[in-house]
């Protein structure tokens, strides 16, 4: 055994010298796991906004496309299948304008409104409060719901939780009960406006941190009803306002949120092409990406301070790529395409929440369905699931898993003059003990990963990845399988370590069993 074993490690570390550019070292550490990775981290986001609930969702009554009370099932379908955890609604900057009550009773009563926000369409309210818990209910999640504080007032917001917790003689339980649903819905995910810094009123954070007083005072926890409520946040690096939310709300918000998107240029006013862009581009793009582990360290430090027992959440409840429409569509919709390139951010910014699973409690990938960085893209009766859907179904094992710490020492990926570590990871143990590590390659360029596991027993491992030939290549209605979750055979147990061979440009996930 001996002279066998020590001919392997050789083989090894010649392996390692040849192509020492291209091995990352990784340590598992599986020892003092205590962590628990929140489910809701998996969370999703969908807005009144272009083709995401009407057209997406939602059908029109008659339809022919397959649904249940005109909410599409191959949608609800696909995404039970990945176990979404909870859905944020209305907006974004939808729900500062949007008022609930025009949104419930008769659908030919209710009244029609302006999107102001997204193309200037009518607003027809068809979805309202009754459907969209309709569909959580269907999808099996928890909703979050996005309460109007721009526009609002803190007596709207207060009826609305009476509307769908109270259990008991009120005048909303009634008015719920007359609109076919006598038995509270218990939303316990509650949103104290959104971006109040901008669309949501354009508030300064000491006005606003009042503001969150005062609705957060009359939003009521009724029996059996707790209530989570989220403050807005902080518009990417804006630390002033999380430092003064930190001090003047503090532990009377169960969470606080923060907003980024990565822009692949850098650029609002062009911000870059979904499908067509070249490798300067896409590795300026996940230099952005990669920015999210700054923010959330650094807006982590400042919860610390005024919250080291980390009681208050953070909730990123937007984030994803947000790129130039597709040609041709309406620029108020923010319709785009979903490439390989959205995938390896996908499982690079869940592995940055993983990983900071103390602090980020909470996320909502934007927008779940026909608008930015979607899991799923429909037209007409056709639906698509994007390469960022796979990424979410690989990861889903992460859900409430225990964190697993995992460092990693990377040879960086280079394009002229940017460079981005080459691989990054994450790890969890689920409550069957297994483990499961989570590998991105951003290297054009195949890339070995040596882990040592400690504390770790195994005796299988088994893999699945997400990968394409092009960080352009993408899944169209004529070609949906393009990029789909293949099996993953390139991990081997060699002596002390674990050897993994990444494809280019590949999102891996490794199961470990005993
Ligand atoms: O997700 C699209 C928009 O981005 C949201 O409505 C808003 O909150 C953010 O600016």
């Amino acid at each position: 055994m001996k002279p066998l074993f020590t001919i392997i490690s050789l083989v090894f570390l010649l392996h390692q010298r040849a192509d020492c550019q291209q091995t990352a070292q990784a340590v598992l550490n599986g020892k003092d796991a205590k962590t628990q990775i929140s489910r809701h981290i998996y969370g999703q986001f969908s807005e009144h906004l272009g083709r995401s609930i009407y057209d997406g969702f939602w059908v029109s009554e008659g339809s022919a496309i397959p649904n249940k009370g005109r909410i599409r099932t191959d949608i609800v379908a696909a995404l039970k299948k990945i176990h979404i955890p909870n859905l944020r609604w209305p907006g974004g900057c939808f729900a500062d304008e949007y008022h609930w009550r025009d949104g419930i009773g008769e659908r030919t009563k209710r009244p029609k409104m302006v999107n102001t926000n997204w193309g200037g369409v009518t607003e027809d309210n068809s979805f309202g409060t009754n459907e969209f818990l309709e569909l959580c209910g269907m999808l099996n999640c928890e909703p979050y719901i996005s309460a109007n504080v721009g526009s609002g007032t803190v007596e709207e917001m207060s009826k609305w939780v009476e509307y769908l917790n109270f259990d008991g003689v009120s005048p909303m339980a009634a008015l719920r009960t007359e609109n076919g649903h006598p038995k509270p819905y218990k939303v316990s995910f509650w949103g104290v406006g959104n971006e109040s810094w901008g669309c949501g009123g354009s508030m300064t954070p000491d006005f606003y941190s009042d503001q969150f007083r005062r609705y957060a005072t009359y939003a009521r926890n009724y029996p059996g009803a707790p209530l989570k409520k989220i403050a807005s946040g902080a518009n990417s690096d804006d630390y002033h306002w999380t430092e003064v939310a930190m001090k003047n709300i503090g532990n009377r918000a169960w969470g606080l949120s923060l907003h980024y998107y990565t822009v692949p240029t850098g650029n609002w006013g062009d911000k870059g092409s979904a499908t067509n862009f070249d490798e300067k581009q896409y590795i300026s793009t996940m230099r952005n990406c990669l920015h999210m582990e700054e923010l959330v360290n650094k807006h982590s430090a400042i919860m610390d301070k005024y919250d080291p027992a980390k009681k208050v959440a953070m909730v990123v409840d937007e984030w994803g790529i947000w790129t130039n429409v597709e040609p041709g569509t309406n620029p108020g919709f923010l319709f785009q395409q979903n490439s390989m390139r959205d995938a390896l951010i996908a499982g690079t910014t869940l592995n940055i929440f993983n990983n900071h699973a103390d602090r980020v409690k909470m996320a909502n990938l934007a927008q779940t369905v026909n608008v930015l960085q979607s899991l799923v893209l429909t037209q007409k009766e056709k639906m698509i699931l994007t390469p960022t859907y796979h990424v979410f179904d690989l990861y889903q094992v992460h859900q409430d898993a225990t964190l697993l710490p995992i460092t990693i020492q990377s040879p960086d990926y280079m394009v002229d003059d940017i460079k981005v570590p080459a691989v990054n990871a994450s790890a969890s143990r689920d409550s069957n003990g297994v483990v499961h590590i989570s590998f991105v390659n951003l290297n054009t360029k195949k890339m070995t990963v040596s882990t040592v596991l400690q504390s770790v027993d195994y005796k299988s491992v088994q893999g699945r990845m997400v990968t394409s030939a092009k960080f352009t290549d993408y899944n169209s209605f004529d070609q949906p399988d393009k990029i789909t979750v293949t099996a993953f055979t390139g991990a081997k147990k060699q002596g002390a370590q674990l050897v993994a061979e990444l494809p280019a440009l590949s999102v891996v996930i490794l199961t470990l069993k005993k």
